[in-house]
């Protein structure tokens, strides 16, 4: 098989190299085009371009797979938890125990803010989404460390140190977050807590009584933040690739992955899907005339948590949340009509040949919302949640351009459509 391609243009063939992936995933590698035809390429969405070449996450969505550094996400679900899937896929292997330790030892170490931080929050009005005040703040945390003011690209002796602080504050500011939402006090995290029995507590208790952790309320949550660890070269992903490619600190290009993940499309979509079943409950319907609409283009809808970029056979990710969904509910004792009504648009979706022709699948959005409420999550921190979990896989990609030498600024072309040459006309000329 040939390693090369080739392309005509203007009566002149170029030879363009071609790559291959250790998954047998092959690319054009189009680096030299413009140099050598004056062509670019034109790929509306990216669907059809690789931005880099990555070792992190792995998807083949004909199949429905999706690995963390070569293992299943199934066996990661079932076996591991949060934290240790994050040191996976920030540093490439499962930790031993003195590595998980000392990472275990840097999160805690990490997880107060500077307490001057506490009046930035105070600026934002109640009722403020969450989501903004955490890209915010965590920009905002930049300016409280020297380090990070003085981010020095590829050479950071304390990036352990920084991965920990981000992925520890990053809960810390979420939960606080929350409570300025709400107008209630912010609440310290404790020494003795794990990370996602802490985030419950920051959450929930009171300066006078401490909130019930439940173990099974602390293992869906910690799923929740696992399975959506990383999905390699998404929109929120590709971001702080991006900003991280102009050598901006690793806080920084993190905060704008925040706001990118932000989008009802993106991360929003589980926030969407429970307010479109809420609505869906409210008039009556039991799914059937939203179905109906989702498939009308005029409608002005769409099946929330439905569809993907890459998926398109099953997200694993939404059939272990679905079961988990299950399992969670039947153990909080909890019966939801939405999660009835979720069920019932799955069904008939899955049957609908407007849904199955365009390879329409739910994704990790459709349940996870379900279970989030079922836990007392506010719907409006769904996204944050979502934010927390992906923390370590925009690390990891941040990390994997710092490490690459040959790293350059990301700057993709156009191709320009608007007015050729036009003068400038005085003001009292114009029309
Ligand atoms: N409900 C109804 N129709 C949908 C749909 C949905 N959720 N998702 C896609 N479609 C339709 C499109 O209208 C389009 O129809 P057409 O071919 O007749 O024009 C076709 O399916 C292809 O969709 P397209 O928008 O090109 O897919 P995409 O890859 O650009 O977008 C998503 C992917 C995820 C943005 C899209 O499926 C979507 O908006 N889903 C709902 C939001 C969501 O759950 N996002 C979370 C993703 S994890």
């Amino acid at each position: 098989m040939s390693n090369e391609a080739k392309l005509e243009l203007d009566g002149k063939v170029f030879t363009l190299p071609t790559v291959e992936g250790s998954e047998g995933e092959k690319a054009v590698d189009v680096s030299s085009l413009r140099a050598n035809t004056n062509y670019i390429t034109l790929d509306d969405g990216y669907g059809n371009t690789g931005s880099c070449i990555s070792k992190v996450t792995f998807i083949d969505g004909d199949k429905g797979v999706l690995r963390y550094r070569g293992i299943p996400i199934e066996e990661m679900a079932e076996k591991s938890n949060f934290i240790e899937t994050a040191f996976l896929i920030i540093y490439g292997d499962l930790p031993n125990r003195p590595q998980l330790k000392k990472f275990s030892n840097l999160l805690t170490a990490n997880q107060f803010l500077h307490e001057d931080m506490k009046f930035h929050f105070e600026g934002f009005p109640t009722g403020a989404h969450p989501m903004a005040i955490l890209s915010a703040m965590i920009n905002a945390a930049s300016c409280f460390d020297e380090g990070l003011m003085n981010w020095k690209w590829g050479k950071n002796t304390e990036f352990d140190v920084y991965v920990a602080r981000l992925i520890s504050q990053v809960r810390t500011i979420a939960a606080y977050s929350y409570r300025k939402s709400k107008g209630l006090p912010l609440i310290y995290p404790k020494q003795n807590y794990k990370y996602t029995a802490n985030f419950l507590h920051m959450m929930f208790s009171m300066p006078y009584e401490d909130f019930e952790i439940k173990p099974e309320v602390v293992k869906a949550l910690d799923l929740i933040f696992l399975l959506h660890a990383d999905h390699e070269q998404n929109c929120s992903t590709s971001t702080v690739r991006m900003v991280a490619s102009s050598q901006a600190n690793l806080f920084a290009s993190c905060a704008a992955g925040v706001c990118a993940l932000w989008g009802p499309l993106h991360g929003g979509a589980n926030q969407a899907v429970l307010e479109m079943l809420e609505d869906i409950h409210r008039s009556g319907d039991d799914g059937s005339k939203f179905i109906t609409a989702a498939k009308d283009k005029n409608s002005g809808k769409k099946l929330m948590g439905f569809g993907h970029r890459v998926y398109k056979n099953h997200d694993p990710r939404a059939t272990i949340i679905k079961k988990a969904c299950d399992d969670v509910l039947a153990k909080l004792n909890i019966s939801d009509p939405l999660l009835d009504i979720a069920k019932k648009l799955e069904e008939a979706a899955l049957k609908d040949s407007y849904f199955v022709e365009r390879k329409l699948y739910p994704n990790v959005d459709f349940y996870s919302g379900i279970i989030m409420r079922a836990i007392g999550i506010p719907m409006e921190m769904f996204t944050v949640i979502f934010a927390i979990g992906r923390m370590p896989g925009w690390i990891a990609n941040y990390k994997e351009i710092m490490d690459e030498p040959k790293s350059r600024i990301y700057r993709p072309r156009q191709i320009y459509t608007g007015r050729t040459i036009n003068n400038y006309v005085p003001l009292e000329a114009r029309k």
